[in-house]
């Protein structure tokens, strides 16, 4: 659902720098012990949960 909401905020004509979103429904423990959260390197409970466009780009995507 984030990927075609974001799509849809693009074609509207805004940067990726623009859009801020968040990946909280992943987490869990909410202090980086269960390992639930992560997407490639990322914890989004501790290196999130609110990530800009341009950095969800970088990320697998398994969000
Ligand atoms: S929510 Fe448990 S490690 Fe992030």
């Amino acid at each position: 659902m984030i990927k075609f909401t974001l799509q849809g905020i693009m074609d509207l004509g805004f940067d990726k720098t623009q859009v801020y979103t968040t990946l909280e429904l992943r987490m869990k423990c909410g202090v980086g012990k269960c390992g639930r959260c992560n997407v490639g390197a990322k914890y989004v409970c501790k290196d999130g949960p609110v990530f800009r466009c341009d950095e969800l780009d970088e990320l697998p995507s398994e969000y």
